[in-house]
């Protein structure tokens, strides 16, 4: 058994073979779908399920703890990787009760047919007895769907926060113990789910600083038992700092772009600036959704395709604007054959950046000496921007 405090069990599942999520999410490192028996003097509750396709594993887990009677199923989100065994808890236990948010039950109710009657909805900060165990529900909306909320064990100082403070990662350590590891892992989480919704996690964030917290258990990753850790990274990221660092998501057909790249990046690094490019044709977006946490510039780099920009280059437009990363600066760097409106068509999937748009620079063909002073010349203003800002 893997105990957490006295009486606090994990019960979650591992799943080391998953490599996407949403169908959208590489998953390098697998994940887990956390979940947690808390048996107080008078109630069982169970904290979340599992993805249904790991149900086994919980139903396993649960039967060799002993767990012959559960009151409670708390459902702090309704994603069916955390809520996708309810029903098969339901089968089995039918005494027990779904605990959640008005919010969350409509969800549950829509998503996975569990009957009305079936659940008692909880208000923000009400609380819920087990006995000598105390749970107190934390609306903490946003992280990332509107009805997630956290779960605070009074007793046992226990933060139980669903994906907020999550990571992808699949390891049989309870605990975090390789800290840069679950740091990376983290960062992406927050990236690829989390990021586009920067203020209402800083809410968050103040609201749960009111609690006395000794672990965080989140539903995803390891277990945290130096919260500062997680909670200082989230500050950092949800804050409007960024760094002096270019993003340069780009694809090229027949290497002119690809020759822009090149000569680009040079001229950035010669200016002291950070560079992180990616291939579009080969990149992990989740390594490049992780690149836009706090990069103060992204340059797109495009040929044009059929007038517009090569889809590869929408695509990471689209993710970019649906990301909402903090970047202060956007550029365009491309190619054309004869003509087209790549970069307007690119500005346009943007709209949900706040971001400052410095000239483009797309030129006819192969890049010749002329185009590549205009690219040094886009690397001065980037430069000029970045201290502007004092980040370099
Ligand atoms: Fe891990 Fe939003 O579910």
């Amino acid at each position: 058994m893997q105990l957490i405090r006295d009486n606090v069990i994990f019960a979650g599942a591992i799943d080391w073979d998953r490599r996407m999520f949403d169908e959208l999410i590489p998953l390098p490192d697998g994940t887990s779908y956390n979940c947690y028996i808390i048996k107080g003097s008078e109630k069982t509750a169970l904290i979340d399920t599992v993805d249904p396709t790991k149900t086994d594993i919980l139903i396993a887990k649960l039967v060799r703890m002993g767990v012959s009677k559960l009151d409670y199923i708390i459902a702090l989100h309704a994603e069916q990787d955390h809520s996708g065994s309810i029903p098969d808890m339901l089968t089995l236990y039918p005494d027990a009760k779904v605990v959640t948010n008005p919010k969350c039950k409509q969800m549950l109710i829509d998503l996975l047919d569990v009957e009305e009657e079936q659940f008692i909805t909880v208000e923000d900060g009400e609380t819920l007895s087990l006995g000598d165990k105390t749970l107190k529900f934390v609306y903490t909306p946003w992280v990332h769907w509107p009805e997630t909320m956290s779960s605070y064990l009074q007793e046992d100082n226990i933060l139980f926060s669903c994906d907020f403070f999550g990571s992808h990662l699949a390891t049989s350590d309870l605990f975090v113990k390789d800290e840069p590891q679950v740091y990376e892992a983290a960062k992406r989480y927050y990236a690829e789910i989390m990021m586009p919704f920067r203020n209402p996690i800083k809410k968050n964030l103040e609201k749960i600083a009111g609690l006395e917290i000794d672990i965080i258990a989140p539903s995803h990753g390891p277990v945290y038992d130096r919260p500062e850790f997680i909670i200082d990274a989230y500050k950092d990221w949800v804050s409007d700092n960024v760094k002096n660092e270019v993003v340069i998501p780009y694809v090229s057909m027949h290497e002119s772009t690809g020759l822009m790249v090149e000569y680009f990046t040079d001229a950035l690094i010669d200016r002291g600036i950070t560079v992180k490019e990616f291939n579009l044709t080969e990149t992990d977006i989740g390594k490049l959704a992780l690149s836009l946490v706090d990069a103060a510039t992204i340059v797109i780099g495009s040929p044009t395709v059929l007038t517009g920009p090569h889809p590869a280059a929408a695509y990471a437009a689209i993710l970019a604007n649906a990301l909402r990363p903090k970047t202060k600066f956007i550029s365009v760097i491309g190619s054309y054959g004869w003509a087209g409106k790549m970069v307007d068509q690119l500005s346009s999937m943007l709209g949900n950046l706040r971001a400052e748009i410095i000239e483009p620079v797309v030129i006819k063909g192969k890049p010749k000496q002329p185009d590549i002073e205009l690219l040094e010349e886009l690397a001065d203003k980037i430069a000029a921007k970045h201290k502007e800002l004092g980040i370099m």
